[in-house]
């Protein structure tokens, strides 16, 4: 699976945080996967995952076992080799996820209990150089 990072946050990673991922993919990448994980079992609350072979970014969450519908962007603007910023912030409603500063995104909370979204999980095809989680508050 290439884990590239994993951490675990008891009191919760949902609504008010903010995950900043820096980093940049490998020369040849394939994807990668950004996944905020419930601490209940193996669901998963937000899959984020670049796929870079046909140039689009899908969404999904894997609840009871199952993923659900995939939202797909229509822009990919994620280069080989090339630095970038991904912020994942959560309000009460939604993930809203930027690149680079612009906004490119948002998803609607499957997992309602956000309270159960304990764990930040990053794999495959990218070098992160930093990552930041800091509790922004609401606005
Ligand atoms: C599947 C893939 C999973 C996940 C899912 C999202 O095809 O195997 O890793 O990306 O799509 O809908």
């Amino acid at each position: 699976m290439a884990l590239r990072f994993e951490a675990s946050y008891p009191e919760g990673l949902c609504p008010g945080w903010s995950v900043i991922v820096k980093g940049e993919t490998s020369s040849n990448p394939n994807m990668f996967e950004i996944n905020f994980l419930c601490n209940a079992g193996d669901q998963i609350a937000f899959h984020f995952n670049p796929r870079f072979s046909e140039s689009k970014i899908v969404c999904n969450s894997f609840i009871s076992n199952r993923w659900g519908p995939e939202e797909v962007t229509d822009t990919f603007p994620l280069k080989a080799k090339e630095p970038f910023q991904i912020e994942i912030y959560s309000d009460p409603d939604y993930f809203h996820v930027s690149i680079d500063e612009n906004k490119i995104l948002q998803y609607k909370h499957r997992q309602k209990q956000l309270l159960a979204i304990t764990k930040l999980q990053v794999v495959k095809d990218i070098r992160i150089s930093s990552m930041e989680i800091t509790k922004r508050g609401l606005y």
